[in-house]
């Protein structure tokens, strides 16, 4: 078993270079399947969800090419196989988006249910909503997501979203790109990787208006063709080391962001006491005096992300007096909590709503990472914490964080990858 190893209680200083999207890259992956030709993607993340949404592409029979450590070439020209391995595709969340490309490319679907983090319910039924307005019928049966198309080819639907849904956002996109006619999504989710995703696709040849907006329409085009596209800079990634600076302290330099993407993270450090100078492409994020309560509640985008939620969870555990934090998108999202606790941390939860009392400093303790961004949350506590603090499951941060050690170790902090035999791991368990 791997673990991370943090000495903390040391600042950073340095900089950071953040790498290509997860959420926009699971999306943009998949999204080659509508296009005949090469698709060339640069800025990928290598983290293991990508690998894992690359390896369904290359069974399904696309031809891969690496070109070097952040580009690839996808060709989609000559799929062979649209059975989708389950084994693959229920580790990760983002299969659902091969629903949506496979039905817009060949009017039919068979996907796994897909996995990913345990967030509470995880339905799907705005993606299935907007697939039956485009003449698909879609059913749920032996563990698989079933769509087809009768007349093979979707027609242009209208669909409006009961709740702003990123991933049902993407995959009506994918599957309406080369449907007959018009698409208008209403109520549409608006972060960064739903832009990104329509910019990908126009750049191949696609016709959609108004991504970024809450109405995004569609109009199908007969093919699209292959080219060149940049994934945008990882919005969470860097909002995941502004955390970590504000609860260790120091001054990092942030480098190749969106500082717009950031606006809801910046807005929430700097009440907090943090400074934060916007550049160009980067964030200088700095912190040497004490932290400041306030109270965050998350929300679709540009509200503060859910997904940087327990990330600002660990700095409020170091704050001066009490924080309120509401979790507005999922059901259960502070399953974290306990491991906080073991550190030292004061907080209460009810329902949505977590009480976080400050505490003036956190003790390093053996902790588990639930999740991908609760084990991001339990890295920043222990950079901020007294003596030393050791992360299991790390394969949960792996899957959506870039050589998070290297990066952390660059500016400064004692942290590193160690092995310990499985029948050591399984003691302290018991
Ligand atoms: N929802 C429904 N029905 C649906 C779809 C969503 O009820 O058909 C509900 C969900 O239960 C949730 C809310 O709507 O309460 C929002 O869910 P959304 O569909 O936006 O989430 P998602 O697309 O499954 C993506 C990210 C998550 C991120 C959310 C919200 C990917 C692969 N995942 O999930 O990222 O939390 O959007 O921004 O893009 C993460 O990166 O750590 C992560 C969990």
């Amino acid at each position: 078993m791997t673990k991370y190893r943090i000495r903390g209680g040391k600042p950073l200083h340095g900089s950071i270079t953040i790498s290509g999207a997860k959420n926009a890259a699971v999306a943009i992956i998949p999204a080659a399947l509508l296009v005949d030709g090469v698709c060339r993607i640069e800025n990928i993340p290598q983290i293991s969800d990508v690998t894992l949404i690359l390896q369904i592409l290359q069974e399904l029979g696309a031809d891969i090419r690496t070109v070097n450590r952040t580009t690839v070439d996808i060709d989609c020209s000559h799929i062979r196989n649209r059975q989708v391995p389950y084994e693959l595709a229920r580790k990760i969340r983002a299969s659902y988006y091969l629903v949506g490309a496979l039905l817009g490319r060949f009017g039919w679907a068979e996907v796994p249910l897909p996995g990913g983090c345990d967030l509470g319910g995880r339905p799907i039924d705005q993606h299935v909503k907007g697939f039956v307005s485009m003449g698909a019928d879609v059913d749920v049966r032996s563990g698989l997501i079933c769509a087809k198309v009768p007349g093979g080819r979707l027609s242009g639907g209208q669909v409006y979203l009961d709740m702003v849904s990123v991933g049902a956002t993407m995959n009506i996109m994918l599957a309406a790109v080369l449907a007959d006619g018009m698409t208008v999504i209403e109520n549409a989710a608006k972060e960064p990787h739903i832009v990104d995703l329509a910019n990908f696709l126009n750049s191949m040849g696609a016709n959609i208006m108004g991504a970024g907006t809450d109405v995004i329409k569609i109009r199908g085009v007969k093919q699209l063709r292959g080219g060149t596209y940049s994934i945008i800079p990882d919005q969470i990634e860097a909002g995941t080391y502004m955390a970590a600076v504000a609860a260790a302290g120091g001054d990092v330099l942030i480098q190749n962001v969106i500082p717009k993407h950031l606006d809801c993270i910046t807005a929430k450090l700097v009440e907090m006491g943090v400074d934060v100078e916007e550049l160009d492409d980067a964030v200088r994020v700095r912190r040497s005096g004490p932290i400041s309560r306030t109270n965050v509640k998350t929300m679709p985008y540009p509200g503060f992300p859910t997904d940087m939620q327990p990330q600002i969870a660990a700095v409020l555990c170091l704050a001066n007096g009490t924080s309120v934090l509401t979790e507005g998108v999922w059901d259960s999202r502070y399953r974290y909590v306990d491991e906080f606790r073991r550190m030292g941390a004061h907080i209460q939860v009810d329902g949505k709503v977590a009480v976080i009392e400050g505490v003036s400093a956190l003790t390093g303790a053996p902790v588990h990472a639930c999740d991908l961004r609760a084990g991001a949350a339990m890295v920043i506590a222990g950079l901020a914490a007294q003596g030393v603090t050791e992360v299991d499951a790390i394969y949960h941060i792996e899957r959506g964080y870039e050589n998070l050690v290297g990066k952390l170790a660059g500016v400064g902090a004692d942290i590193r990858t160690i092995t310990v035999p499985d029948e050591d791991a399984k003691a302290q368990v018991g």
